[in-house]
């Protein structure tokens, strides 16, 4: 019997710092069949990130980088080209790419955000969020451009605050909507290729 092969997915790499449970939420994701992406590679510049454990359960290639800025860039482009990487999926690196390297990869790297861009760019979102008494958040996916948290928008969800509400209740409650964010963002930048 001939077995059909379907197009090719996207090889692609996410960037993580941290817990990674956007890692795992989009390595489960890029198993299934109407899935655009396949992840084959995770890079890292914390050694001891948690998230880094789903290279060994999921069978990934992972990298960490944790140097200066320039030689972590250089060594890490090298991998990205080695592999063939054509999508970056930042979930929770904590380091700033440079200029450099997002212009190599311009409208290719992805990014996903604990706020409604264009508000609450940057750290401490959940905490701003709650001392301003704000009525909503949410999360935002979008692509990356030199400047920080404010690239063209792919998708945005909107999150209802509870009147307890606290900064963790509020991101246990936004990163639930992220996991479902995130995909349907990737989904939405491939429907046209
Ligand atoms: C998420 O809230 C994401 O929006 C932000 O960092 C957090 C990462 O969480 N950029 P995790 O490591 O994916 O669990």
């Amino acid at each position: 019997m001939v077995k059909l092969i379907g197009p090719k997915k996207v090889k692609t790499a996410v960037f993580i710092s941290g817990t990674g449970s956007n890692l795992e939420n989009l390595i489960k994701f890029s198993l299934k069949k109407k899935s655009p992406i396949e992840v084959n590679l995770i890079i890292s510049n914390n050694s001891k990130a948690e998230g880094l454990r789903y290279a060994k359960i999921y069978k990934i290639k992972k990298r960490i980088y944790n140097n200066n800025r320039k030689t972590s860039e250089k060594s890490t482009l090298k991998d990205l080209q080695i592999n063939n990487i054509k999508l970056i999926c930042l979930a929770g690196f904590m380091k700033i790419l440079s200029k450099n390297f997002i212009k190599k990869f311009r409208g290719k790297i992805l990014n996903i955000h604990p706020s409604l861009l264009p508000k609450y760019k940057g750290l401490k979102t959940h905490e701003r969020v709650i001392k301003n008494k704000e009525k909503y958040s949410g999360c935002t996916v979008h692509l990356v451009s030199p400047k920080l948290d404010s690239g063209k928008i792919i998708l945005q969800k909107k999150v209802k605050l509870s009147k307890q509400e606290t900064s963790l209740s509020l991101k246990k409650k936004i990163l639930k909507h992220e996991h479902k964010l995130y995909p349907k963002a990737i989904s939405k930048l491939f429907a046209n290729f």
